[in-house]
């Protein structure tokens, strides 16, 4: 049973309902995250406002995946870092999806930072979870071409459009194990 991490828009959640993967719960950092009305399992929000701390936050939202009976987490735009007290309860078990050809340009601006930097190829990463940002061992990676004239909108689309193949790939292929 799958469990999915989102912040922002969902379009990776809802590449991944549409591939038919058995998804229980979907979790947010944000209430208000557009995410979250693309799920049509059990949904609940972890504000870290909510909690003393972020260690706390995580214990939560780790107790409550495991109510809903996840076994793999999927990191689909979920924008805060997990402590080490989430990562111990899916020990090998949390993937993330990232807009590059990791290691290169992990962190929160990775679409920003390429085109600033004029690189010719981007890409998009999927890999497991570690305590680092966007670290961890890569499972699958595809390549994307800067196109000229490239905003961060009109790249990062180009990106998600492989995410939204690459990422539901991994995951069938984690659950098949
Ligand atoms: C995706 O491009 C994902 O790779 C990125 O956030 C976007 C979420 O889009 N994640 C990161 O940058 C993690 N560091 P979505 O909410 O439409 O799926």
């Amino acid at each position: 049973m799958i469990g999915v991490l989102v912040s922002g828009e969902g379009t990776n959640l809802q590449a991944l309902v549409e591939a038919g993967l058995p998804i229980t719960a979907v979790a947010s950092n944000r209430r208000d995250a557009p995410a979250l009305a693309r799920a049509s399992c059990a949904t609940a929000a972890f504000e870290l406002s909510e909690f003393p701390d972020r260690t706390a936050r995580d214990r939560a939202m780790a107790d409550w995946l495991e109510q809903q009976g996840v076994r793999l987490v999927v990191l689909a735009g979920y924008m805060h870092l997990l402590t080490p007290a989430f990562l111990e309860r899916f020990p090998g078990a949390v993937v993330n999806v990232h807009p590059s050809l990791l290691p290169a340009f992990p962190g929160a601006h990775a679409v920003e930072e390429q085109l600033a930097a004029g690189v010719a190829e981007s890409g998009a990463s999927v890999h497991l979870v570690d305590e680092g940002v966007d670290s961890g061992p890569v499972l699958a990676q595809e390549r994307v071409p800067v196109l000229d004239g490239d905003t961060p909108e009109t790249l990062h689309e180009r990106i998600k459009s492989v995410e939204h193949r690459l990422l539901p790939e991994v995951v069938r292929e984690l659950c098949a194990r």
